[in-house]
């Protein structure tokens, strides 16, 4: 079989791809999901003062700057070997819940309800926010005042929209104030209420959506997310869980042991590497993180409206809900936890007290930071020197966890819906729709810094490209 290996014009700033090859018989031969990595990150902080890192790692990503921030900057108190101020910890997990709203309203509906809510298969020029807007305006509404919700408790509580300067090692830039606080307050009743009626109608929906529960990443793998010492699901910190796919806890660690259960495959050094749990080696170590993933890892949520969704989902599922389309569904259930939790810290006395900041030079020459992004598990490790300078670092983002992951996924749904005798668009949409239902950040993975496009090539066995669409 030959293959005529089109690169998109090569671009500095990484790119993703999938490619599915057709054989002589017009079927799905086989598929890959690459993502190009922008070398020498690691070495182009190399001799940087640690504590410059929350700053510098905002910059790898522009969809998800609050993540690196957070990681990086625990990764920092690591190196200090402080115990961040209750305040601080308190003020960065609200702001991270912030993002979480922000990150997941963008994914479900900016991305994913025009083919939730028009239909995989509707006109393609119409499928889109502006189809939404026009077919269903209220929830088209909705999903631009949830996200700016998010995106306003970021700024309260961090400063800046974009880059927020306000997390920082040791802490947070400055206090909360109570006016601050009760704005944030004053506006959640009106998030919760969108949260909840975008997920009923979700659950409305679901129905029409049987082939694609059937064949979206429908699989058996293993799940890892952060949970606490009860086993519930925690977005700032906690201990990682790997949950096997059968049901049982496969092992439980902190995120400074993460190098003796998580290996990293050696794929073509300009490759996004694919992690795997260790004990079960490549691949059959193969693991989702995100929305999913966290639910099914996790015992419960630990928020009162959130563990009801969980419950409902669980009956209707599986404890263990194997199919990446319910990526979504789990989207949905974490915006209402992240806005119950984010009351629940801005209720906190504790959140006002104006010590935020714990000041220390270096006390540990490495250091490793676990957050969940929005889409998964970010670790952050970095050695660095006596004065402080950076020696080494590592980054294991989101969309690199689930990279294996991805790629079966696609591989599912291309053989399931691409039949090459009878190409339609709806099908290769189906190949796309996979990828967002994971929600990956194509920016983070290439360090890139800004959105990625995800190209979609059918290549036929002679090698022709038959077709080829380009997404985010
Ligand atoms: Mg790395
Ligand atoms: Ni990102």
């Amino acid at each position: 079989m030959r293959k005529i290996t089109i690169e998109p014009v090569t671009r500095i700033e990484g790119h993703a791809k999938i490619t599915i090859h057709l054989g002589e018989d017009g079927k799905v031969d086989r598929t890959q999901f690459h993502v190009t990595q922008v070398r020498g990150f690691e070495k182009f902080v190399e001799g940087r003062p640690f504590y410059e890192m929350p700053a510098i790692t905002a910059r790898i990503c522009g969809i998800c700057p609050v993540s690196h921030m957070l990681a990086s900057a625990k990764a920092c108190d690591a190196i200090m070997a402080v115990r961040i101020p209750r305040a601080a910890a308190l003020l960065r997990e609200a702001i991270h819940c912030g993002q979480f709203v922000q990150s997941h309203a963008l994914s479900f509906f900016h991305l994913s309800a025009p083919d939730l809510l028009l239909g995989m298969d509707s006109e393609i020029t119409r499928r889109n926010v502006l189809g939404l807007a026009e077919k269903h305006p209220d929830l088209a509404r909705d999903g631009i005042a949830l996200r700016k919700f998010g995106q306003r408790v970021i700024e309260r509580l961090a400063g800046e929209r974009i880059h927020p300067p306000g997390i920082v090692p040791g802490g947070v830039a400055a206090p909360l104030s109570a006016p601050g606080r009760d704005a944030i307050l004053k506006e959640l009743p009106e998030a919760m209420a969108i949260a909840r009626r975008t997920l009923d109608l979700f659950k409305t929906i679901l129905d029409g959506f049987a082939s694609e529960i059937a064949n979206f990443g429908c699989m058996p793998t293993m799940y890892a997310g952060l949970v606490d010492p009860a086993g519930a699901l925690r977005l700032y910190d906690g201990r990682i869980r790997f949950r096997a796919a059968t049901g049982e806890v496969a092992a439980e660690f902190e995120a400074e042991d993460y190098a003796q259960w998580i290996g990293e495959s050696a794929m073509p050094a300009s490759y996004l590497k694919s992690p795997y749990f260790k004990p079960l080696g490549y691949p059959q170590g193969t693991y989702r993180v995100g929305p999913l993933a966290r639910l099914n890892t996790a015992e419960r949520c630990g928020t009162p409206a959130a563990d009801a969704e969980l419950a409902e989902f669980r009956a209707r599922f599986g404890r263990v809900v194997e199919s990446s389309f319910h990526y979504h569904y789990a989207r949905l259930i974490e915006i209402v936890y992240a806005l119950e939790r984010l009351e629940a810290l801005l209720n906190s006395p504790a959140i006002l007290e104006e010590h935020v900041r714990a000041r220390a030079a270096v006390n540990a020459l490495e250091g490793v930071g676990v957050a969940e992004a929005p889409r998964g598990i970010l670790i952050h490790h970095y050695k660095v020197d006596e004065q402080g300078a950076m020696k080494w670092a590592n980054l294991i983002v989101a969309t690199g966890h689930n990279n294996l992951a991805i790629n079966r996924s696609v591989e599912q749904v291309s053989r399931y819906y691409v039949d090459g005798n009878h190409l339609q668009e709806g099908m290769l949409n189906r190949v796309s729709a996979v990828v967002r239902a994971y929600d990956p950040c194509l920016s983070c993975s290439t360090h890139a810094g800004g959105l990625v496009p995800l190209r979609i090539q059918l290549v036929s066995a002679e090698g022709v490209v038959l077709d080829e669409i380009a997404s985010r």
